[in-house]
C-alpha cells in the first residue's frame, strides 16, 4: 500500500467514535503493518479514571482500520497488545496479502463516513428483531455479548440507574469541568463535542423513557423541553420514542476486554448504519463504579457491562456530524 492509501485507512480509523471526541490515539506506519497507539494525554480522570472508555474507543479505531483494510482488498493479521511492556501499544494490523471484496465488507466500509452518534429522537418504528439478532452473532466472534433490554423490570432498572448515574455526575464539580472542558462552541474545532451535535432541551424532560447524558449541565437557558411548548401551551405531548437498547458486555474486565469490546462496538455501528438505523451511547450508568456494579446486580448478568447503546431509525432532524483532527497530528509514516 502506498502512503496515499495508508491515510485513507487511518482517516477511516479517525472516524470512530470516542468518549467526549477526545479521539484518545495515534498511528504509525511501519513498512506493511499499521500501529494503534492510547494517548494519555488524551484521557479523561474524572469520567474515566481507569481509562476503560479510553481503550474502547481505541478498539473501534482499530476495527475501522481494518473494515476499511478489507474493503480496499487487504488481507490482514491482528495482534492486540503485542507488547506486554507497552501497554500503550493496542493493536498492530499487519498485512498479509489480498483478497476478494465481498458486497459485505464494501458496505462496512462505507458506513463509516456516514455514521455518526444520533441523539435526536428515534422514529417510534421499532428495530427489527433480525437486525438485533445479526449484532449478537457479529459481536460473539469477538467474545462480546449483547443483550437487549427488553422486560420491563430490566428497562426500569436501566433506565433508573442512567438518572442515578447523571444525578451523579450533575453534583461532581470534577466531571461538571471536564465535560466543559471537552464542549466546542467554535464549529471548526477539531475535537470535542460541538454545542450543534447536543440537543438543546434538557434531557430528562425529552419525550423518551431513556435519559441520555446532558451535556450542558448548568447552563442552560432556559426550559425549551417539546412538552412545555411556550407557542401553544396545549400542544398535545410528542410521541415517545421507544428505541431499541442493548448493553454490550464481556467474561472480562481488562484492557483486552475493552479492547474486544471496542472493536464489537464498531462492528455494532457499522451494522446499524447500514441498516438505515442509527445509535447513541448511554454510559452515565457505567461512568460510576457503583451504578455499574448495581446495573450488572440488577440485570443479573455474568460478566461485565462495557456499553449501552440505543439505536432506532433516525427522524428528519439529523445531528450533525463531528469534527476529527488532522491526519498529520494522529498518523507517522516510520521510515
Ligand atoms: C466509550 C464511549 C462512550 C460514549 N458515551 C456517550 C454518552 O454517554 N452519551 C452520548 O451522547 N455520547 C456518548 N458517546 C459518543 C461520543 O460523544 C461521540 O462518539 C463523539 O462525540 C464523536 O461523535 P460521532 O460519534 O458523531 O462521530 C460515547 C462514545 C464512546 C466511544
Amino acid at each position: 500500500m502506498d502512503r496515499e492509501q495508508w491515510r485513507q485507512v487511518v482517516e477511516a480509523a479517525t472516524r470512530a467514535p470516542s468518549i467526549h471526541n477526545t479521539q484518545p490515539w495515534s498511528f504509525t506506519v511501519a513498512g506493511n503493518r499499521l500501529d494503534v497507539r492510547a494517548d494519555p494525554a488524551r484521557a479523561l480522570p474524572a469520567l474515566d479514571r481507569s481509562g476503560r472508555q479510553r481503550i474502547i474507543s481505541c478498539g473501534v479505531a482499530v476495527e475501522f482500520a481494518l473494515i476499511a483494510l478489507r474493503a480496499a482488498g487487504a488481507e490482514v493479521a491482528v495482534e492486540l497488545l503485542p507488547e506486554p511492556a507497552d501497554p500503550e501499544l493496542l493493536a498492530s494490523l499487519t498485512l498479509t496479502g489480498s483478497r476478494e471484496v465481498a458486497e459485505s465488507d464494501r458496505a462496512l466500509g462505507a458506513a463509516i463516513a456516514s455514521r455518526h452518534t444520533e441523539r435526536a429522537p428515534f422514529q417510534p418504528q421499532a428495530v427489527p428483531a433480525e437486525v438485533v439478532d445479526g449484532l449478537q452473532r457479529a459481536v460473539a466472534a469477538f467474545s462480546v455479548w449483547l443483550k437487549p433490554i427488553t422486560e420491563t423490570d430490566e428497562e426500569v432498572a436501566t433506565a433508573f440507574l442512567l438518572s442515578r448515574a447523571e444525578e451523579i455526575e450533575q453534583s461532581e464539580p470534577e466531571y461538571v469541568a471536564e465535560l466543559q472542558h471537552w464542549m466546542r462552541t467554535d464549529p471548526a474545532a477539531v475535537d470535542g463535542i460541538p454545542v450543534g451535535a447536543v440537543l438543546e432541551e434538557d434531557p430528562a424532560t425529552r419525550p423518551s423513557n431513556w435519559l441520555i447524558r446532558d451535556f450542558v449541565v448548568g447552563s442552560r437557558p432556559g426550559d425549551r423541553s417539546p412538552f412545555h411548548s411556550p407557542e401553544d401551551p396545549d400542544a398535545p405531548p410528542p410521541p415517545v420514542e421507544r428505541p431499541a437498547v442493548v448493553l454490550l458486555g464481556t467474561d472480562n474486565d481488562d484492557a483486552m476486554a475493552w479492547l474486544t469490546a471496542g472493536r464489537g462496538l464498531g462492528q455494532v455501528l457499522l451494522r446499524v448504519t447500514v441498516a438505515g438505523l442509527a445509535a447513541s451511547p448511554l454510559t452515565q450508568a457505567l461512568d460510576w463504579p457503583a451504578t455499574r456494579a448495581q446495573l450488572g446486580t440488577r440485570l443479573s448478568l455474568i460478566g461485565h457491562p462495557q456499553m449501552l447503546l440505543r439505536l432506532g431509525y433516525p427522524g428528519g432532524d439529523r445531528s450533525p456530524s463531528t469534527n476529527r483532527r488532522p491526519l498529520a497530528d494522529v498518523l507517522t509514516f516510520a521510515e
